[in-house]
């Protein structure tokens, strides 16, 4: 069965317009304020809603989405600072949000079954935590998370620094995936079976921000720093910035040693998250592709970096230091560490066969992956006990091995990995990450402390795969 990844005509033939109204341009935005005692209190309604993602002047498309809009209200906080959200279901089945990538208390994880009963529809569930690192964050549902991502329900969540990062401009690109019908509405027929053993269900228009590019309005000279989020319920993404050289600075809200990537490609899996810092060093009035070229053959133009004509902030790149200040992540002990393996096994091969457990019918209700041999379906309200218990404080080093063909990002809820080796190397600037992407066969060895008791979710945030049997749950205690 031949796997093809079409793109709508509208978003490969739609000619790139530069914004009007550009927002006014400073150098280095002064930022201080002082830190509020009192929690920063919000409110969150997963509902309908409609959403102009093939542009302005296309028609809307029915989305479901936080207080109906795609991408959800972005909510900015300080680190340090306590958030209070109060989550109301509008929508006509259970929801619960997950806070992708913080560290938070395992009451407040929002898995449903496991740290809370679901939101029903009409009810409200109050979140209240105080993340301890700034970066860039996400939330989302985890109940039917397939259907409720992939009909827009997830939004940005950035902590910022306690001081203000020197950059001209800090833009967020949500990056979401839809599957849409010709017509333009959100294809039916979620959760399909040998899609669930594959790639998962990968759309056909790759949306910006809620809507198709049309070009990131820049100017010359200047510093950005650009919040990439891969919000896709199965698209894996490699971006290249045409004449420019994007310098990683953050790894899922994590800051690392600022680097160039690996052949100038920004690879992000489903849930990802890269902090990139741009120099704009382009030329007024031009126009420069960013390409996502992931899947072979079919490389598309993402959008552009749209210059405008004035002349350039500064003529050389500021000299300021690209690094962030570290957040207060507890560090590993290898000495001590507890060592555990997870092998990744499942899912279809060549010729249509299943692999590696006997075929389809050695795996009951949907499951086409399993963790050490068990496949926990759904969101995570399988009722399975823990694949194993931690001791609180202890660190644990993870073994995960991928037998599988198929790419997976993996993800922890309520730490961060600190990454040893892939593949028996040394992984280089060490990053932090909560979602590991692994390619076909990958065996990656990640470190994390086990500091905050509870159960805790670890899945594979193709969305697909995780309702499918790829997902575990780890306990702390
Ligand atoms: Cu963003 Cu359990 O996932
Ligand atoms: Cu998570
Ligand atoms: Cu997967």
């Amino acid at each position: 069965m031949t796997h093809s990844l079409p793109v709508l005509p509208a978003l490969s033939r739609r000619a790139v317009l530069l914004g009007g109204g550009a927002a006014a341009l400073s150098p280095w935005l002064p930022r201080a304020r002082a830190t509020p005692a009192e929690p920063k209190a919000t409110t969150l309604s997963a509902a309908p809603g409609r959403a102009a993602l093939l542009g302005d002047d296309a028609a809307e498309t029915a989305i479901w989405g936080y207080d109906g809009h795609v991408p959800g209200p972005q909510i900015r906080i300080r680190q340090g600072e306590a958030l209070q959200v109060v989550v109301e279901n509008r929508l006509d089945q259970d929801t619960t949000v997950h806070w992708h990538g913080i560290r938070l208390p395992n009451a407040m994880d929002g898995v449903p079954g496991l740290t809370q009963a679901p939101i029903r529809p009409g009810e409200r569930f109050t979140y209240a935590f105080a993340p301890p690192d700034a970066g860039t964050f996400w939330y989302h549902p985890h109940a039917h998370s397939l259907e409720q991502l992939g009909r827009g329900l997830a939004g940005v969540l950035i902590v910022e620094e306690a001081e203000p990062v020197p950059v001209d401009r800090d833009l967020v690109w949500m990056l979401a995936d839809w599957r849409l019908t010709r017509d333009g509405r959100i294809a039916a027929g979620f959760g399909n079976g040998m899609e669930a053993a594959m790639a998962g269900r990968v759309g056909n228009l790759v949306t910006l921000n809620g809507t198709i590019p049309t070009g990131q309005p820049v100017r010359a000279g200047e510093r950005v720093r650009l919040r990439l989020v891969n919000a896709a319920v199965a698209r894996i993404m490699a971006l290249r910035f045409e004449g420019h050289h994007p310098v990683v600075v953050a790894v899922d809200g994590q800051p690392c040693d600022p680097h160039e990537p690996e052949g100038g490609r920004l690879l992000l899996g489903p849930a990802m998250r890269l902090d990139i810092v741009v120099d704009m060093q382009g030329e007024a009035g031009k126009r420069y592709r960013v390409i996502d070229d992931f899947y072979d053959g079919l490389s598309y133009p993402l959008t552009t970096l749209a210059y405008e004509s004035g002349p350039p902030l500064r003529a050389q790149p500021p000299d300021t230091p690209l690094r962030l200040p570290p957040n207060p992540l507890p560090k590993p002990d290898l000495a001590t560490a507890e060592c555990h393996e997870l092998t990744l096994e499942g899912g279809m091969m060549g010729g249509g066969t299943m692999m590696g457990m006997g075929g389809m019918h050695g795996m009951g209700g949907g499951a086409a992956w399993t963790i050490n041999g068990s496949s926990m379906t759904g969101d995570g309200n399988a009722g399975m006990p823990p694949l194993f218990t931690l001791r609180r404080g202890r660190t644990c080093v993870l073994t995960i091995r991928n037998r599988t063909a198929w790419w997976h990002p993996m993800h922890i809820h309520g730490f961060s990995f600190r990454m040893l080796s892939r593949n028996g190397v040394s992984v280089p600037h060490r990053p932090w990450s909560d979602t590991v992407l692994f390619a076909p066969k990958d065996t990656v060895e990640c470190a994390f402390v086990a500091d905050t008791p509870g159960d805790w979710m670890l899945h594979c945030h193709v969305m697909d795969h995780q309702m499918a049997g790829l997902m575990t749950v780890l306990r702390v205690a």
